[in-house]
């Protein structure tokens, strides 16, 4: 990985960055050491995979893969089950995979992912890969989801904006973390859906919005870390301006459809930096009218 502090100031890099990321903030040329080629999809599905970013290959590269090391064949209907899936997913698929943040491990320790996943799925909650949560979105891989958020760096006081609510999962991960989550929807259903989950399940410090997540939230900006769990092909110019000085934005950017790039932004001295941290595939980021 490398990192090229961008000369512009803040909101000129920005600009650049709104007319799209190429020749705006890429990395070096030469690829960074860790930074795999992105390879053709095999499959269709979807969002949170990580192609050659992790050393199996069990990335999410199918919504129903043939083989995850922790499926679960049957939905377990006692919690003991559960808190044993989601051990084996905290060691196999991410300390494996190498994120270390204890903070980060304790809240994928803590969140019971298989409430934020439709009935039909409870028995694949704690696999390797992302699922359908409807209105054709996804909860995402649940390694991608731990390392996103060690890619934000978190502090237990801060105030996150996430990108991108759907099911809510990553949202109650933040919320373990940090003292204030804030997390925008597009889809009214999903919106609806997540906040009530959340509220049932106890999530006093997340709010939830409906609304296109294109302009942030100013009415609580700055933010000390901001997440987007959708990918945009440019850098929306209202993330750069509400990021708190010394604040990363962790965002997929590429093209609808195919494989994006992971970027690890910080604001630091009135400058972004931007590092590429890999190949990824996320839904799209999409616009209201
Ligand atoms: C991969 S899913 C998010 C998974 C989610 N973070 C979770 O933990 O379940 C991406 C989400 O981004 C939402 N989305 C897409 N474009 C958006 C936008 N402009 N503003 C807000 N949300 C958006 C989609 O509707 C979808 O729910």
């Amino acid at each position: 990985m490398s990192t090229r502090t961008v000369s512009a100031t803040l909101v000129s890099m920005a600009l650049g960055c709104v007319m799209g990321l190429t020749g705006c903030s890429r990395a070096p040329a030469a690829p960074p050491a860790a930074t795999p080629a992105v390879t053709p999809a095999a499959t269709a599905i979807s969002e949170g995979e990580t192609p050659g970013a992790a050393p199996t290959a069990q990335d999410g590269t199918s919504a129903v893969p043939t083989s995850p090391p922790t499926r679960i064949e049957a939905a377990p209907t006692e919690e003991p089950a559960f808190v044993q899936a989601r051990e084996a997913m905290v060691v196999q698929q991410i300390e494996r995979r190498g994120v270390s943040n204890p903070a980060v491990l304790h809240a994928m320790r803590a969140v019971a992912r298989h409430r934020f996943v439709p009935e039909d799925y409870v028995g694949q909650a704690y696999n390797d890969h992302p699922l359908p949560i409807g209105y054709g979105q996804t909860i995402s891989q649940p390694y991608i989801v731990a390392w996103m958020t060690e890619l934000l760096e978190l502090e237990s006081d801060y105030r996150v904006l996430e990108l991108g609510t759907g099911s809510g999962y990553q949202a109650a991960v933040l919320a373990e973390i940090v003292a204030e989550v804030y997390t925008i929807e597009i889809v009214p259903e999903l919106e609806e859906s997540a906040r009530i989950r959340l509220r049932e399940l106890g999530y006093e410090n997340i709010q939830v919005l409906r609304a296109d997540g294109y302009w942030g939230w100013p009415e609580h900006a700055p933010f000390d870390a901001i997440i987007v769990t959708a990918a945009p092909d440019h850098v929306p110019l209202a993330l750069a301006q509400q990021l708190e000085e010394g604040a990363h934005l962790v965002i997929p950017i590429g093209p609808p459809g195919g494989y994006q790039s992971l970027w690890q932004f910080t604001h630091a001295d009135g400058e972004l930096s931007a590092r590429e941290i890999s190949g990824v595939r996320f839904v799209p980021f999409t616009r209201e009218e």
